[in-house]
């Protein structure tokens, strides 16, 4: 796309307006589709416009909040403006902004946590009302009024598809290179007229480079030249490493049992500093030619591509540090030919992960001794971020790894537990546990087998004598011996040790050696 001119329909240059302009055109009450997948390719302007209309009418006294729909968390440009004014009604499907947050567990505001895949479908299907305005952020319009996406792809083509008016922001700080790297399908379908997605490799493409839109549903288009959030990762503590060395040398010894070929099966790898770590790992393991079937591309991945580690890599949206963005806003035709970006009804597409032998790899909050996890809720009641991708990934990949340090808010909590206080992931979606003490591989383990090689591998040696005096008394006296519990201690056992301060001390006399390790 040529030049400074990024709006080629000169029909649609007609529209370009003020981003004050186009908030007043968003009526109170209304489900918003946005554009926007982990801080990457959500709009910049119209929101921050938006929240600060609804600051005035709040301050006149009159209500005025909306739904907002995204492909998964934004920015504070977005979640974050908006949730500070109480400027949302409902949120779906996925959050992690601290005022967003804060409200929804203060009850100020719904949420609907959603497997990422199933979005698409539930808003083609009608059951989450209409859509009535989308706000996508992209690099460019072509000629034939189609849209290039920028940083992500997320669920663009649904709300394009489903909204009754649109708002264009185009960003001129996206590189307009980006032209070519999307993938868009367009022959998903309701049951039961569904016919299989024509996925057999993570480097297949099976769609269009830009999104279908009416040009007459477009009532504005707002230029900008903005920054997606990019924020950066953390070095690996030591944590991160040890976990990722856990996970490199199972793979390790995977490839050399045959059990996996040595270039592994597509990568997916979940967001945050651990999921990152293990990916910059990866620069410096014996295996090559990687390739990534995931939903984003984080720094540790992009390293792996950039150095030819990595052939290919498909994902939904890229989520990098700002020097990354940097870097590969600065070559992106570099990369044309090793990645694609597509919608995540795609990406997450369960049978397309199922196909491929996807190798999933997520975070979690806590497991239970039987496999069970935590992802999403602390002590079961406040959401942190949400589910995202991890359901569509862990349940339906060929290798379901999830990991987390072993205790979490400086030791003070295990993260191995005797009863998850909720489960997002079952014990049956659940194939491998890795915290920095270790790896446990549960497949082929009935019940009380998992419980000991969890405790015995992946708990922190402060709270394993707990979690052991747990599992040998529920093994006594539980009703049921199949997955043995004690119903009235499941959620109380551990806050009560932790909260046991003469315990705590009597057991740090006791051993010099785990005395160490509480910190
Ligand atoms: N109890 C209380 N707090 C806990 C906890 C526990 N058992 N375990 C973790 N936490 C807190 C941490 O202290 C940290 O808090 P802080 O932000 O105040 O420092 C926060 O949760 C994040 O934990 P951290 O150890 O830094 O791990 P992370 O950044 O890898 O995040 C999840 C872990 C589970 C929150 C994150 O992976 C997630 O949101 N997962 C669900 C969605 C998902 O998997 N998406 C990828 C699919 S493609």
């Amino acid at each position: 796309m040529a030049g400074q001119n990024r709006i080629r329909n000169a029909q649609l240059r007609s529209k370009i307006m003020t981003a004050d302009q186009a908030a007043a055109l968003i009526p109170k009450g209304c489900n918003v589709g946005m554009s926007g997948f982990t801080g990457a390719g959500y709009p910049k302007a119209v929101p921050i416009a938006l929240a600060e209309r609804m600051n005035a009418i709040h301050a006149a006294g009159e209500d005025f909040k909306i739904s907002v729909w995204t492909g998964a968390s934004t920015a504070p440009e977005l979640d974050g403006v908006l949730a500070k004014v109480d400027g949302m009604e409902l949120r779906l499907p996925y959050q992690s902004d601290p005022t967003c947050r804060k409200r929804i567990n203060a009850g100020e505001m719904d949420y609907l946590d959603i497997h990422l895949s199933h979005v698409g479908q539930f808003v083609w299907g009608g059951y989450l009302g209409k859509l009535d305005v989308a706000i996508i952020e992209v690099v460019g319009i072509r000629e034939d009024g189609s849209l290039i996406s920028s940083s992500s792809v997320g669920n663009n083509k649904t709300w394009l598809d489903c909204a009754d008016k649109v708002i264009i922001e185009v960003n001129h700080w996206q590189n307009e290179a980006l032209e070519g790297v999307h993938d868009v399908y367009y022959g998903t379908q309701l049951p039961p007229k569904r016919k299989p997605i024509p996925i057999l490799s993570a480097s297949d493409r099976i769609g269009e480079t830009g999104l279908r839109c009416d040009p007459n549903k477009i009532i504005a288009i707002v230029e900008t030249d903005a920054p997606d959030r990019n924020s950066p990762f953390s070095p690996p503590d030591e944590n991160s490493r040890l976990i990722a060395g856990h996970i490199i040398e199972f793979f390790g010894h995977e490839v050399k049992r045959g059990r996996l070929p040595k270039e592994l099966l597509p990568l997916q790898s979940g967001v945050g500093n651990v999921a990152n770590a293990v990916m910059e790992q990866l620069q410096n393991a014996p295996f090559d030619n990687l390739t990534a079937y995931t939903e984003v591309l984080q720094d540790g991945m992009f390293n792996l591509l950039r150095s030819g580690k990595m052939a290919f890599a498909s994902a939904t949206a890229l989520s990098l540090s700002p020097e990354a963005a940097e870097e590969f806003n600065r070559d992106v035709a570099k990369y044309r030919d090793k990645l694609v970006l597509r919608p995540q009804e795609i990406s997450n597409h369960p049978e397309v992960i199922r196909r491929l032998g996807v190798i999933a790899m997520n975070g979690l909050i806590e497991a239970d001794i039987y496999g069970n996890v935590n992802s999403t809720h602390i002590r079961g009641t406040s959401i942190m971020n949400g589910i995202g991708g991890s359901g569509d990934f862990a349940r339906n990949s060929w290798l379901s790894i999830f990991m987390t340090p072993s205790s979490a808010k400086n030791g003070a909590i295990s993260c191995i537990v005797p009863m998850a206080t909720h489960v997002d992931h079952t014990e049956h979606d659940v194939q491998v546990i890795v915290t920095e003490q270790g790896l446990a591989d549960l497949r082929g383990l009935s019940p009380k087998k998992r419980a000991r090689v969890i405790i015995e591998n992946c708990a922190h040696p402060y709270f394993k004598p707990a979690l052991n005096e747990y599992f040998e008394r529920a093994q006594k006296y539980s009703h049921g011996q199949h997955t043995p519990h004690i119903l009235d201690e499941g959620f109380t056992f551990l806050s009560e040790w932790q909260a046991d301060m003469t315990a705590r001390d009597a057991w740090k006399a006791d051993s010099m050696v785990q005395a160490d390790a509480w910190k």
